[in-house]
């Protein structure tokens, strides 16, 4: 069997379609080996120091776990040197981190998850890294926040690894969606998977339905009807899961159809949503809508939404492309 690694479907994607330059390219790359490391530390477990809590809180005001403080220190320094970036953000700094002046600037901005479904880690749950890709724009010197809030339609690539029974590594640079898997022996990407395609219907829903009380009108009706099932308006049962890992619930609609929301609730009227537009949502709209299915966050695209700030929060419905515009209705006009 001929085995395709990720330098290669990168060189090969450049070669054929012209959208990975070498600065992307080693980006990307870079990306790639920092989850390798990253997949070691988590792999480790209570053999490596790696578990529990910080303490210290993040911007969002959420105790920092210690693999969220090793992954995204680990981030931060495989990517500084490279010449390939101007600047970088995180869920887990305050503010963004411009490339040191010892190093060149390159023209791309980095933005990522270091650790997606941290309340995960310590019952060995899937886990995951998630980023995603923006260009400088304008030929300004010096780079500062408002470089960043661009639409997530103008992301030059995005994904996420998850570290599960599998490790895994699904990305897009714009042209579908790759899945590689690791081969720990050979410390290598493998491309397991192209032109990755979600099922446009599906009887699978993701949501924590423990908040269902505290939802909007249109989403209970949404998920009262899935549960109502066959007799029901909807007609047929459906399935629920919920990992808690937004890498790992994705996953599984890329891999098999589903629906995840994770919808505003009134217990924080003034947020949005849980989940953060640039650096959760962004980048697996991008994913999702790059394997035929939809995101919005129930009035309009996702990858349409302008970010006001960094670290905006965002309603999401992603997933099988029926049912997230059947969700996505109940709330256009409420
Ligand atoms: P993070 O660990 O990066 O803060 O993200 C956790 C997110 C997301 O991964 C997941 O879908 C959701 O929080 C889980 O929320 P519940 O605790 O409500 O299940
Ligand atoms: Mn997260
Ligand atoms: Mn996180």
């Amino acid at each position: 069997m001929s085995r395709v690694t990720l330098t290669q479907y990168l060189v090969e994607q450049q070669r054929e379609h012209g959208h990975i330059p070498g600065q992307l390219r080693l980006l990307i790359e870079v990306v790639a080996r920092t989850c390798k490391r990253i997949a070691i530390s988590v792999n480790k477990g209570a053999l490596g120091d790696v578990l529990g809590s910080t303490d210290s809180q993040n911007v969002q005001g959420e105790v920092q776990k210690k693999l969220d403080v090793i992954a995204n220190e680990l981030l931060l320094e495989a990517n500084e040197w490279g010449g390939h970036l101007a600047a970088m953000a995180s869920e887990e700094m305050d503010t963004i981190h411009v490339v040191p002046n010892r190093y060149p600037q390159g023209e791309y901005l980095l933005l990522y998850d270091p650790l997606d479904g941290s309340s995960n880690i310590e019952v060995n749950v899937s886990i995951g890294t998630i980023f995603s890709v923006l260009k400088k724009t304008g030929n300004h010197a010096g780079v500062s926040e408002a470089d960043f809030l661009q639409c997530g339609r103008q992301q030059a690539a995005a994904g996420y690894c998850v570290y599960g029974p599998q490790t895994t590594l699904v990305l897009t640079v714009g042209d579908g969606v790759a899945m590689f898997t690791l081969d720990r022996e050979m410390g290598s990407w493998v491309l397991t998977e192209e032109n990755v395609r979600i099922p446009e219907d599906t009887r699978e829903f993701a949501i924590n339905m423990s908040n269902m009380r505290h939802w909007a009108a249109p989403m209970r009706r949404y998920i009262d009807e899935c549960l109502a099932g066959k007799t029901g308006p909807r007609g047929k049962d459906f399935n629920m899961r919920w990992v808690a890992s937004m890498v790992a619930d994705v996953h599984r609609i890329l891999c098999r159809g589903g629906i995840f929301m994770y919808p505003w609730d009134q217990r924080e009227p003034d947020k949005p949503g849980k989940l953060r537009l640039m650096y959760e949502a962004n980048p697996m709209a991008f994913l999702v809508e790059q394997a035929g299915g939809a995101a919005t966050n129930g009035q309009q695209r996702i990858l349409d939404i302008q970010p006001a700030k960094l670290h905006e929060r965002v309603s999401v419905m992603l997933g099988s492309r029926h049912e997230v515009e059947h969700v996505t209705s109940y709330h256009q006009g409420s």
